[in-house]
């Protein structure tokens, strides 16, 4: 238990509870707004991620600020964080020991921010946190209620930029111009 989102940063920048420590740059904590009612949970870092030390700065980045921007929300109103820490190479999805060893400062950083509301980004977050035979072509999109705090999962943006037709019009067109 931690009294902060200051402190629990501090203890993760030196974490070592799995092997995605040795082959990391930088271990991407989390941003946004500490008491953020929204709160969006990645997979995990890919590579500009893990040089910058920050979450979704790469093209995938781009366009999840292109969606925020549609329902006026940005970065300092919201909290963004990974299931894992640190990118797992070559961009593989995360295997279940690493979420496991890194599970602990999400759920932190969860309780500290408290949000009102939480959506995952991609299949990866959404079975963990919604079920873990969740099937995102079929339940993208769909509110569940957890622990008081309603949670759904969209597309990973990532999956937006390799296939367009999965967007909205408007997305489509930002991602078709390779947002
Ligand atoms: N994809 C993710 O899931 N998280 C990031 O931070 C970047 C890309």
């Amino acid at each position: 238990m931690y009294t902060n989102l200051d402190e629990l940063k501090a203890e993760c920048l030196s974490c070592r509870r799995c092997q995605l420590c040795e082959t990391r740059t930088n271990v991407v904590f989390g941003v946004g707004s500490k008491s953020a009612e929204v709160m969006f949970i990645g997979e995990g870092p890919g590579e500009n991620e893990d040089l910058q030390g920050e979450p979704f700065v790469g093209r995938a980045g781009k366009l999840l600020d292109d969606m925020l921007e549609m329902i006026d929300l940005d970065r300092s109103k919201i909290y963004i964080a990974n299931m894992v820490k640190c990118r797992p190479p070559q961009n593989r999805d995360p295997l279940g020991t690493e979420q496991d060893a890194c599970a602990p400062w999400l759920t932190e950083q969860i309780r500290l921010i408290n949000p009102r509301i939480i959506v995952c980004l991609g299949r990866i977050a959404a079975m963990r946190f919604i079920k873990p035979d969740f099937k995102i072509t079929r339940e993208h999109g769909q509110w569940t209620q957890r622990d008081g705090r309603m949670i759904m999962a969209l597309y990973h943006p990532a999956a937006l930029l390799r296939d367009p037709r999965r967007s909205n019009d408007k997305l489509r067109l930002r991602a078709g111009d390779g947002a």
